[in-house]
């Protein structure tokens, strides 16, 4: 009798025991991951594809051969001359890399000059992919995640994609070269950020209220100046936007939505000095230095074309 009391007693206090275990495990997942609800129709238009329509577009850009990579460079309709140097620089055509512009329209919209002029680089350079969105600081967001869904429809073979701002050096060759022994699928690599946090001052350029972001800090993510990820994201990356509220930091919503896909940013280090490769600052201009690195940024067009002159020319001497 006082045995069976005993085993019931203590197989209960092992149920018990193991639920509690089991408890705490699924809170700690789901903290560590929260379980994705999809977005109202109105809370997801902002950032719908569907939303918008292209006034330039370039669809057969990739060809029947994907590129090996797709550079994405996302810049303001005014910006002719960046342009112009990223055309005769790292965005030159290459036999591995295809480069394409991204925008919105311009201030005064479709009628403006200005819009004129960039239907005429259009069709001299058939480089240029724009969307009816206006063309903000605000709506980078908008822009990030129409360029992930025009990779998804119109380049959904490329290997690699690189989003990579306008005022950038960028070490084509040495990037290459990296992407060779990269992994094929779920990967993205650049400036990682892991501790960030949403500024809440009224005054900051990047703020996000407690409204758009509740959390007090925000999951990895890539600096948006410019990272590379494997050809599978763009259709993943656009798929989860719909279970992700828009913020207005774009690379911080792509954290987002790596999150929710599970897919955790990876750091490039250089060997043997274990210098990361994406330099998210403005660095002197070095020959040999650069030479080792993948990316630094804030250049001019002007300081570009000056020291693409010198790095195309003596690269391998270093
Ligand atoms: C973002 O673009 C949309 C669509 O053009 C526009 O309605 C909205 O005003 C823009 N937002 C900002 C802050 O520029
Ligand atoms: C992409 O590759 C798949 C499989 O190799 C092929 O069936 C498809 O036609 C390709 N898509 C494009 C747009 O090139």
């Amino acid at each position: 009798m006082r045995r069976t009391f005993l085993c019931r007693f203590v197989k209960l206090l092992a149920i018990t025991a193991a639920a509690a275990l089991a408890l705490s495990a699924h809170a700690l997942l789901s903290r560590a991951k929260p379980k994705p609800r999809a977005l109202s129709a109105e809370e997801y238009r902002l950032i719908a594809p569907e939303t918008y329509e292209y006034v330039l577009n370039q669809p057969a850009a990739c060809g029947p051969a994907a590129p090996f990579l797709v550079l994405m460079v996302p810049v303001g309709p005014l910006e002719t001359a960046a342009r112009e140097a990223v055309r005769s620089t790292w965005g030159a055509p290459g036999r591995d890399t295809l480069t394409l512009f991204y925008l919105g329209l311009p201030e005064g919209g479709r009628d403006s000059s200005a819009q004129r002029a960039l239907e005429e680089e259009s069709s001299a350079r058939g480089d240029i992919i724009q969307a009816d969105f206006r063309d903000t600081y605000q709506n980078l967001t908008i822009k990030t995640m129409l360029m992930m869904s025009w990779l998804a429809t119109h380049c959904p073979n490329a290997s690699y994609v690189m989003k990579v701002d306008a005022d950038s050096f960028v070490n084509v060759a040495h990037l290459l070269g990296r992407l060779r022994r990269a992994p094929g699928r779920s990967f993205i690599t650049g400036s990682v950020i892991r501790d960030g946090r949403p500024r809440r001052d009224r005054r900051s350029k990047w703020r996000v209220s407690e409204e758009q972001y509740p959390d007090g800090r925000f999951p990895p993510y890539v600096s948006g100046a410019g990272y590379v990820f494997s050809g599978d994201l763009a259709a993943r990356i656009s798929r989860a936007s719909r279970f992700v509220r828009v913020i207005p930091l774009e690379d911080v919503y792509v954290g987002l939505c790596l999150r929710v896909l599970g897919v955790q940013p990876v750091y490039s280090l250089g060997l043997p000095t274990f210098r990361n490769l994406f330099e998210v600052r403005h660095l002197d201009y070095d020959r040999c230095a650069f030479a080792r690195l993948v990316l630094a940024n804030g250049f001019r067009p002007r300081q570009l074309l000056r020291m693409w002159r010198d790095f195309s020319r003596g690269r391998g001497r270093c």
